[in-house]
């Protein structure tokens, strides 16, 4: 991707050169969910902050995630179901045919606890995948996805989608597993990535919490929020 390579002939400053979208480019994207609720945009200020210690910062991811989670399940599906109240029988409804989170590790972890506080009853499909910091490119080492995944949905979730490259991945992955209805919900994308994912998966939905500038030459989204992964677990 660039000009600039290290001594192993990798590229060490992989976003220089690259042309990138800018955010009136992406803003009205099919089936793209940028949250406007003030609560996020509260949190998201105080997950930015550098200051945040990691305890308080894991929280916030799970905070978030929670309220992407109710966001992102607004279309979902309900089948009837039959309860007694104290007073008399009802028909009410349940959430129709089971619910899979796959959160990328291993940043993504945080989010999907968020996710299961808000959905109680899901499974979750751990898919390790890294992103080399040189190449930028996402390998995967763990997969524990089931045997059978014929469910309502399934949620990837990961807190920054920058490239786009971990994202692209993940959903096919799913897709070849036969995984027939996917979302994507992160917390910070850039419009590089968000674009990159939208062409590559058009038919599945994309949630996020804030949408910002660009990708510095390492790769990195700016503003940002530093490394989500870093940041959640304490490993600096
Ligand atoms: C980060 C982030 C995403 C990925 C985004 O993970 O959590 O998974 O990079 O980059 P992309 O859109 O360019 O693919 P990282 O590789 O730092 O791993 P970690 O979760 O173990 O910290």
């Amino acid at each position: 991707m660039s000009n600039v390579t290290t001594r192993e002939g990798r590229p060490d400053l992989p976003m220089q050169g690259v042309p990138q979208p800018g955010r009136e480019q992406v803003l009205n994207l099919p089936r793209v969910h940028i949250s406007q609720h003030p609560v996020m945009v509260h949190k998201m200020t105080a997950l930015r902050n550098k200051h945040t210690p990691p305890p308080q910062f894991y929280r916030l991811v799970k905070e978030i995630g929670s309220l992407l989670a109710y966001e992102a399940t607004a279309q979902l599906d309900l089948v009837e179901k039959v309860i007694e109240t104290p007073l008399e029988s009802m028909t009410g409804y349940k959430l129709a045919g089971g619910i899979g989170i796959t959160p990328i590790l291993r940043a993504g972890l945080g989010l999907a606890e968020g996710f299961r506080e808000v959905l109680h009853d899901v499974q979750i499909w751990h898919l390790g995948l890294r992103r080399d910091e040189h190449t930028l490119q996402a390998m995967e080492y763990y997969n524990r996805m089931p045997h059978n995944v014929d469910f309502q949905i399934c949620y990837v979730v990961d807190p920054m989608l920058a490239t786009g490259g971990s994202a692209i991945d993940t959903v096919n992955i799913l897709k070849e597993k036969g995984v027939r209805r996917i979302s994507y919900a992160c917390i910070i994308a850039a419009p590089y990535g968000l674009l990159k994912l939208r062409q590559a998966h058009p038919d599945i939905d994309i949630y996020i919490a804030a949408l910002d500038e660009r990708l510095n030459d390492y790769g990195f989204i700016v503003p940002g929020l530093g490394d989500a992964g870093d940041r959640q677990f304490g490993t600096f």
